[in-house]
């Protein structure tokens, strides 16, 4: 998918096609992201973005906990509908993007970028150049970068799509070791609502330049 309308058309649908908790990636509760978000100590008036949220409870989790500056991007605008409803009142409280993270010109700084399952999907170097740049415009010096992709050993596939697969020093290298540093990587077993195994790994980087 090499253009912004077909990833868009992509996604939308999937979300119209499948209810949430139905998808491969759903999770509960998001206890991996939201401990390295803890990790990374920043406060409750840290900036937080959450790239390609879809309908993901952790910015309802990150609110519960205290933290009051968060941001939820994502291509599909089907997903942000139904995880702002999900929110009800409380939905005003997150600011809500739809946009393509390799198109985007984000206006904001942010002291926290997290992103479950989406830069795996990024199967050419330019794209993942694109979207690497935008971490780079927007996140502060200092910053984390909190990125789970598929591991090494883990699924060839997601949503029909081809995906890249990594290691935390393949990552490391993707991201460049000069301008971000490796903080922690975590390997996990994802259990998909139809019962299967998927290995993901998560990654810390703060960035040092
Ligand atoms: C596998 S889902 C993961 C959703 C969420 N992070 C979670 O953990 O539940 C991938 C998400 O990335 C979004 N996405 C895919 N490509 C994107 C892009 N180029 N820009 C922004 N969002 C994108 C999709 O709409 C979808 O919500």
């Amino acid at each position: 998918m090499n253009n912004h309308n077909e990833r868009k058309k992509h996604w939308d649908n999937v979300y119209k096609n499948k209810q949430p908790d139905k998808l491969s990636w759903y999770e509960k509760y998001p206890v991996v992201s939201f401990d390295m978000i803890d990790a990374t100590g920043v406060g409750p008036d840290a900036n937080i973005i959450d790239v390609g949220g879809g309908t993901s409870s952790l910015a309802e989790h990150l609110l519960r906990n205290g933290y009051r500056r968060i941001t939820v991007l994502d291509i599909a605008p089907s997903a942000l509908e139904m995880a702002k409803e999900r929110l009800g009142d409380k939905a005003n409280d997150v600011k809500w993007i739809e946009a393509d993270i390799m198109d985007v010109s984000l206006t904001e700084d942010y002291d926290v970028w997290h992103d479950r399952a989406v830069f795996h999907f990024l199967a050419g170097a330019q794209d993942r150049k694109r979207y690497i740049d935008a971490v780079k415009q927007s996140l502060k010096m200092g910053g984390h970068i909190i990125v789970a992709t598929f591991s090494i050993d883990g699924p060839l596939k997601c949503s029909g799509l081809d995906v890249v697969r990594y290691s935390p020093q393949t990552l490391h290298n993707e991201f460049g070791s000069d301008f971000f540093t490796l903080i922690e990587s975590i390997g996990i077993e994802h259990i998909t609502p139809a019962n299967e195994k998927q290995k993901f790994v998560f990654c810390r980087f703060k960035r040092v330049r």
